[in-house]
């Protein structure tokens, strides 16, 4: 918990920021400012609208944005490494290349710009990779010159899709086209603006899924019994005889429903994975007199993630089986089509229950067993429900990505050693999950008895 200038409010900064980094003009920047801390206390205006629209459209229309990236992710797989070659990869490179484009081609529809134009996905790891200095360095234009370019084609692209109503095309999810409706329509921004503010969702759809992607599958390469153990559970969600593709090669459905349902140490690597990587701070801002008003909170998830008298000794290293307790419980519970919320709190190996520990994903409903969770409730009380609304979304994404690596393909180092994750990079002041600081280069073939195969998903 923390003190801020009285006279700050979280919006208040956040506003500073998106004027810095999205570029928006005067005009935009009146409305983005109206009612921005629900000063009228009927909730409208854009800020807190477009917030109740999403988190809304993340569960109506979850079904769609799953089929969608399915959809959009499946060609990249079936290109890699055809049968027979070992295709060399640079793999943070690779899967943040393309993971990236079908994360955005399943939010934005088949002329994404970067579907159109994929050298824009470097574009956007370069001005991520520069955000928190486009923010306070002066000049930017001048002194962060690459990073100011590379945004200025990001925002050129997007704003040629607006302009000619990419948004509207059929495969484009429904979010992001309620997402131009509100703001071109009831707000009246520019198609300019609007296009420059589509960058922050851009942001939170893919800085964090890839570099867990990216973790999760270095964890289990990096393990013989682990990769051995999670390819025998994503095996047991595959059926290799669901049809013919129509061309040569067989087809091999996933199935992403049965991956997130029944396969609990897969499920487990990933929470933990998470509880690793995704240790982002969660700031919130006092309204009432439970917390003075202007007394900020900061709730430090790099600091209770580690804590040993929640996780134990090895709190500092991974531990693919830590979530087991909570994924198997889960398993049983949601026999059939149910998937337990990937925010759901931990339980340890004798059955205790940790409300509020693992806060990979913000907020959320807590009983208020402890500290952390006393703070949470106070936040849930004075802001709603702010856990990810794309966390379900994000769970696809992971898992549906890593699975077919893990049981299609094998990755060999060039020097035959076993595979080692790369050291982190790092963490920076507002980027989330840190990257790799070097990349991991390897060899790509398909595992034996798969070469043919075309990968298809279902939920
Ligand atoms: C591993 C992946 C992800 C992690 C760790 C993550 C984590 C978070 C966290 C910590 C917050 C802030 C909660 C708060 O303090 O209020 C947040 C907010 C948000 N996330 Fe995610 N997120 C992930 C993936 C996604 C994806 C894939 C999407 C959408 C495609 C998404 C959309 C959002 C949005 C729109 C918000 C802001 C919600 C608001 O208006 O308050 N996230 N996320």
């Amino acid at each position: 918990m923390h003190k801020a200038h009285k006279t700050l409010s979280f919006n208040t900064l956040v506003v500073q920021a998106m004027r810095a980094i999205f570029g928006f003009d005067e005009a935009s920047m009146q409305v983005i400012e109206d009612n921005m801390n629900n000063e009228r206390g009927d909730r409208s205006g854009i800020l807190l609208e477009m917030h109740d629209m999403m988190f809304g459209a993340f569960v109506q229309q979850i079904d769609e944005l799953n089929a969608n990236f399915l959809e959009c992710w499946t060609p990249h797989i079936n290109a890699l490494a055809p049968a027979g070659s070992h295709e060399p990869i640079s793999l943070w490179y690779w899967l943040r290349h393309h993971f990236s484009i079908a994360s955005a081609a399943s939010l934005y529809g088949p002329e994404s710009p970067l579907t159109l134009n994929p050298s824009l996905e470097n574009d956007f790891w370069l001005f991520e990779n520069r955000i928190g200095p486009l923010f306070s360095v002066p000049y930017p234009s001048v002194f962060l010159r690459k990073a100011y370019q590379a945004r200025q084609r990001l925002f050129d692209a997007f704003t040629e899709y607006t302009e000619l109503d990419r948004y509207k095309l059929p495969g484009t999810s429904r979010l992001i086209q309620t997402r131009a409706e509100m703001t071109l329509g009831q707000f009246g921004l520019t198609e300019r603006m609007f296009a420059q503010g589509e960058l922050s969702m851009m942001f939170a759809a893919v800085v964090n899924t890839v570099p867990v992607a990216f973790w999760l599958l270095s964890y289990i390469l990096a393990d013989r019994e682990l990769h051995a153990e999670v390819r025998a559970e994503i095996d047991r969600c595959v059926d290799i005889a669901g049809g013919e593709s129509g061309g040569t090669r067989r087809r091999c459905v996933l199935n992403v429903t049965k991956l997130k349902t029944q396969s609990p140490l897969f499920n487990s690597a990933l929470r933990e994975t998470l509880r690793i990587t995704a240790t982002m701070n969660i700031n919130r801002t006092g309204e009432t007199f439970l917390v003075k008003k202007g007394s900020g909170l900061a709730i430090a998830a790099n600091v209770m993630h580690f804590d040993k008298s929640v996780w134990g000794d090895d709190a500092d290293v991974f531990n693919a089986r830590r979530f087991l307790p909570t994924t198997e419980k889960s398993k049983g519970e949601g026999e059939g089509s149910r998937t337990a919320d990937i925010a759901a709190t931990f339980r340890d190996a004798k059955g205790k229950l940790h409300s509020g520990a693992f806060r990979s994903f913000g907020g959320g409903t807590l009983r208020p067993s402890n500290f952390y969770s006393c703070v949470l409730v106070v936040l849930t009380m004075l802001q709603g429900n702010n856990v990810c609304p794309g966390r379900q979304f994000a769970q696809t994404e992971i898992q549906s990505v890593v699975a077919l690596l893990v049981a299609g393909f094998e990755f060999d180092m060039p020097d035959d050693t076993t595979y080692k994750p790369p050291p982190s990079e790092g963490s920076k002041m507002i980027a989330g999950v840190s990257k790799p600081g070097v990349d991991a280069d390897v060899h790509v073939r398909r595992r034996k008895g798969y070469e043919d195969v075309e990968w298809v998903c279902e939920m």
